[in-house]
Order: structure tokens, then C-alpha cells, then sequence
């Protein structure tokens, strides 16, 4: 779907392969680091039920995107705002983006904390996250969707779709390399094109059994899920998710936060995360493992993790019979790496006591 730290697109079908092999078919399954959803799309279209969820509001939005719309809303309550010519969801799903495309840009937030030609509010030198340009339109086009939220025009999935449909716009645009961490000193070529928002093609999968979607700590959503299996793809290196896409949150969250420091970030310890600390990951996984109800979890885990897969294997022995599947995978590389082209990517079952 788009870059992001331990995205599994391209091993979706491995892992996906691997829970069939352990569950019967229609089982429920839990995915509780869900990140962009690309193992939950996978597994709605093999037929199991989601339990889906993620600490980032983000994911939140192209999880109910991903997994529970499979027809476009019908925006009727926007009737007031937007003369549609058609009565057809589709049709005015693109009316719509037709519609937020075509606003005037506004000099907004975006445009003072995170455009070349913004002066950031703790008088940081500018920032160069989006080009001026398409700064003044994520503004207008940010607080029109909020209004539209605030006035009640809007049901929980018109919002999720209009909000994922954003964030891939944005992140197309954006003058980064592959984390909002830090922008490029200089705008890219992606981040001179103009921001338009493309409709995205809904996952209409014949699979129609009421997936659920929820937003929180996998530590506490454990307490509450019984299922047939538990699928967990944490952070495997420091970086904290909630530092690395705060412009993303933003945009889900529709606030204008304090921004930080030289690089712009919101305060984001509220979604700090236990497994980008070595010494916190066993108490968390621990936590999960205790609370949730299921007989079979599956891990995910890179050779590049912070604990090792023997530190791991020891760990997880304590509490049911343990195996070690491995993929290997193409790293990314740049010239001058000398680290190993090939990875190992751990795909770990522990079938609890
Ligand atoms: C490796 S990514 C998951 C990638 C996902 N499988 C995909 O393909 O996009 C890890 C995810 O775990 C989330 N996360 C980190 N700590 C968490 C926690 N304690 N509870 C819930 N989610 C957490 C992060 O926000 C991030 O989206």
C-alpha cells in the first residue's frame, strides 16, 4: 500500500499460506500490529473473520477501509455542501474528490509547520516536508473534511474512506525518504507533482462476515479477544512508529498538535510502543500471550530485530512448544551497505500450553 517500516505486502502470501495450513477455514483471527492492513486484506480474502487493530489512528482508517467497506457510501448527508449530479455511490465518491481536489488552497498549518516557505511557530528554520503548494491544499482540504465531521455529515466509513483516500494522496507527495523522521533538503521530484486525491478500488470480496476494527495497545485489546489464532507483527527496531508517521497521525487525527523541535514532530509518547525497547519486549509479549484467548500465536520477526531469534525461542519455550519457520527475503540495500543482501524473516508459531 505504501513504505512503511515492516510492511508485509510482499510476504502476504507466505504468511498467509502458513495460517491456512494451522486454522480450518472461516477461523477468527486476530492481527493486532496491524500497521497498512496488507495481512488482514489477505487473510478477508481467503475467507477468515479479522479482528484487526493498531496503536496509530492512521491504521485505523485503512483497516475499516480495507476490511469492512466492500461498496462505496452514498455521502448522503453532503447534499448541502456538494450539487452531486449522481445518485450512484461510486459516481459520488468521485464527486466528492472532485469536489476537495478543486479547493483553493488556505496558508494553515501544514503550511507554517512543514512548507519551505512556512515559519514553524518555536521559529525552527522552515521545513520542507511538502512543497508550498501542496501544503496550502492537504490545509484546505484537511479542515473541510474536518467541518464536514464536526456538522455530523459524515457516517464512521465516509469519513474512513475519505481519510485513507488523503493519506495515499499525501503520501505520494511527501519529501521524505520513506519515514516523515526527517524531509530531504531539497524537494523531490514525487513532492513538486500536485496533491490529487485518486479514488482507491474497495475490496469487494465475496467474504462479507462482520470483521471487527479497533484502535489501541495490543497489550490491552488482548483481554478482550478470543480467537483461532493471533497473528503479531510488532516493531523489530527502535524506531517508534508514532515518531516515524507523525504527519500521518495528524491528518487521521485532524488536530494541529505542537511541533516540535527542527524536524517537526507532534508529541507522540501517548503511542509509544514497548517493542522498540529490548529490555521492555518480553514483559509486553508476556502481557499478550497471558491475556489473549487462542491456542495458536504466530509471530513475525526479522534477523535485523533487536532481540535475537534465540533470545526469542527461549523466551516464547515458556509457554507452549515453539517452531521456527524462515522466509528469505531481499533486504534493501543501498551501495554503499556492506550488510548481507539476503535476510532472514522468522515466521515463529507458538502453540501455547
Ligand atoms: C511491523 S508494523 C506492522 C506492519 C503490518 N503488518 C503491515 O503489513 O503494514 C508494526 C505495527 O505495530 C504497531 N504497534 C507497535 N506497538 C504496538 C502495540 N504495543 N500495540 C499495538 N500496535 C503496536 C505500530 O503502530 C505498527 O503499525
Amino acid at each position: 500500500m505504501y513504505r512503511y517500516i515492516g510492511n508485509k505486502t510482499k510476504l502476504a502470501s507466505e504468511i498467509v499460506d502458513k495460517i491456512n495450513e494451522l486454522v480450518k477455514p472461516n477461523s477468527k483471527i486476530a492481527d493486532i500490529m496491524a500497521g497498512t492492513g496488507s495481512i488482514s486484506y489477505e487473510l478477508k480474502n481467503r475467507g477468515f473473520q479479522l479482528f484487526s487493530s493498531d496503536v496509530m489512528t492512521y491504521s485505523k482508517f485503512h483497516l475499516i477501509v480495507n476490511l469492512t467497506m466492500n461498496e462505496y457510501p452514498k455521502f448522503e448527508k453532503l447534499d448541502s455542501e456538494i450539487n452531486f449530479k449522481s445518485k450512484i455511490p461510486l459516481n459520488r465518491y468521485l464527486e466528492c474528490l472532485n469536489f476537495l481536489n478543486n479547493l483553493e488552497g488556505i496558508e494553515g498549518y501544514f503550511f507554517r509547520e512543514f512548507s519551505p516557505e512556512g515559519i514553524p511557530e518555536n521559529k525552527s528554520p522552515s521545513r520542507k516536508y511538502f512543497s508550498s503548494e501542496n501544503s496550502k491544499k492537504i490545509d484546505a482540504i484537511r479542515k473541510k473534511i474536518e467541518f464536514w465531521n464536526q456538522c455530523n455529515f459524515l457516517s464512521e466509513k465516509e469519513l474512513a474512506l475519505l481519510k485513507h483516500t488523503f493519506i495515499l494522496a499525501v503520501n505520494r507527495v511527501a519529501n521524505i525518504s520513506g519515514t516523515y523522521g526527517y524531509f530531504l533538503s531539497k524537494l523531490s521530484k514525487n513532492a513538486l507533482n500536485k496533491i490529487i486525491l485518486e479514488p482507491v478500488i474497495l475490496n469487494n470480496s465475496s467474504n462479507n462476515i462482520n470483521h471487527v476494527v479497533n484502535q489501541g495497545y495490543a497489550e490491552e485489546i488482548s483481554k478482550n479477544l478470543t480467537v483461532d489464532l493471533c497473528y503479531i507483527d510488532p516493531p523489530y527496531i527502535k524506531r517508534q512508529y508514532a515518531a516515524n508517521y507523525h504527519i500521518l497521525e495528524t491528518l487521521a487525527r485532524g488536530d494541529e498538535p505542537i511541533a516540535e523541535g527542527k524536524s517537526g514532530l507532534r508529541p507522540w509518547r501517548d503511542q509509544y510502543s514497548n517493542f522498540c525497547s529490548k529490555l521492555k519486549i518480553r514483559d509486553s509479549l508476556k502481557t499478550i500471550i497471558e491475556n489473549i484467548n487462542t491456542k495458536i500465536i504466530l509471530i513475525s520477526y526479522s534477523e535485523d530485530g533487536l532481540l535475537t531469534i534465540d533470545e526469542l525461542e527461549a523466551f516464547l519455550n515458556l509457554y507452549g512448544t515453539v517452531k521456527i519457520n524462515i522466509i528469505k527475503y531481499n533486504r534493501f540495500k543501498s551501495n554503499k551497505s556492506t550488510l548481507a543482501k539476503e535476510l532472514n524473516e522468522y515466521l515463529i508459531e507458538l502453540h501455547k500450553n
